[in-house]
């Protein structure tokens, strides 16, 4: 893709708390989501259906679900990991749904305690229902450059995933660094192999900064052809189940670059760097996103 414009997905709602250990009143989270809704963002992950057990942050899915509010063209994902999520993110109103699984066994294990073949197999029937119900997946691969577990993850085996995943439905594969250790070449290689497999324009990237490489990964996969790319306001985020990971790609850094190189996002910095001030100030600790930290100095 040669196109000027670059598509955000913003999972601060979601990825960026899950990982918090102060829990969230469900208003802060509604009111976040509202504040991101009229940045000019058109995809932001609102929140996961999944077991409060494993993920106690998001226990509030339906209450902040239903209660956001729900700008026309803009859409609001929800992270679902069975049939049983599905369920409940449509009963609260979800028109787009995220299934998740990795390219490393070890990692699926921790996630979501099963292997790579069973999380494709769960998902199957999310992909049929949705398919009847008119409802758009996304499909997140996790540990694409590399496993808190296992190390080193083969390039063949995102490629085989991210492909399964694309198959069965999934309009867009998001590729995610879940701990953050990629670099660039090594990014630039790891999406050239999948495109060779699920067309570029259905390709999301979605790094974690944990070793700052974050947007020299980003500008590299622009450079091989990306064009949608998702980060988190404030650079919170982190899975709970990837240890020493920290947050995702500040949302506001990826704009500011992405303007810079005179690409369009459609958002508005000045309120998304305002949000992200806001959030961090919610969080009670420092903003992860520098363009925010320049913007804000007293
Ligand atoms: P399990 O314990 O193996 O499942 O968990 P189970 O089927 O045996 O069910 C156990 C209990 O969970 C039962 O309740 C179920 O009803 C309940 P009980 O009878 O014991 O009271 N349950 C549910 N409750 C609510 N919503 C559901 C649901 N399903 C079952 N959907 C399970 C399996 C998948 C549920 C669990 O492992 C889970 O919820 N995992 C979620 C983990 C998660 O959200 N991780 C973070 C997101 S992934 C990520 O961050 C990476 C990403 O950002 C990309 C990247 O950076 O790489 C996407
Ligand atoms: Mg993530």
């Amino acid at each position: 893709d040669t196109s000027n414009f670059v598509r955000i997905v913003e999972v601060g709602a979601r990825d960026g708390l899950q990982n918090e250990k102060t829990l969230l009143p469900p208003d802060v989270k509604i009111a976040l989501i509202d504040r991101l809704s009229s940045t000019g963002l058109k995809t932001i992950e609102a929140t996961s259906f999944v077991s409060a057990r494993w993920v106690p942050q998001l226990a509030d899915a339906e209450e902040v679900f239903r209660n956001i509010r729900k700008v026309p063209g803009v859409s609001y994902p929800v992270l679902v990991p069975n049939e049983q999520g599905y369920r409940a993110a449509r009963a609260a109103g979800a028109e787009e749904v995220s299934v998740f699984t990795a390219a490393s066994e070890a990692f699926n294990r921790a996630n979501i305690n099963a292997t790579i073949a069973d999380s494709l197999v769960r998902f199957q029937p999310v992909l049929d229902s949705a398919k009847a119900d008119g409802v758009k997946v996304r499909g997140y691969v996790s540990t694409v450059l590399g496993c808190p577990y296992q190390g080193d993850v083969p390039v063949a085996d995102v490629v085989s995933v991210a492909k399964r995943l694309h198959e069965m439905g999934c309009y867009e594969i998001s590729l995610g660094d879940t701990i953050g250790v990629g670099t660039p070449a090594k990014a630039r290689a790891m999406l050239h192999a999948v495109s060779q497999e699920v067309p570029m324009h259905a390709i999301s990237v979605h790094f974690h900064d944990t070793y700052g490489q974050a947007l020299a990964n980003i500008l590299a996969c622009l450079e091989e052809g990306v064009r949608v790319v998702d980060s988190a306001v404030s650079g919170t985020g982190g899975c709970p189940y990837a240890k020493g990971a920290t947050g995702n790609v500040a949302s506001e850094d990826v704009v500011y670059m992405l303007h810079g190189m005179g690409m369009q996002t459609g958002v508005n910095l000045d309120l998304l760097v305002a949000t992200g001030a806001w959030l961090a100030a919610q969080l009670n600790k420092p903003t992860a996103s520098r363009v925010t930290k320049a913007r804000t100095a007293s």
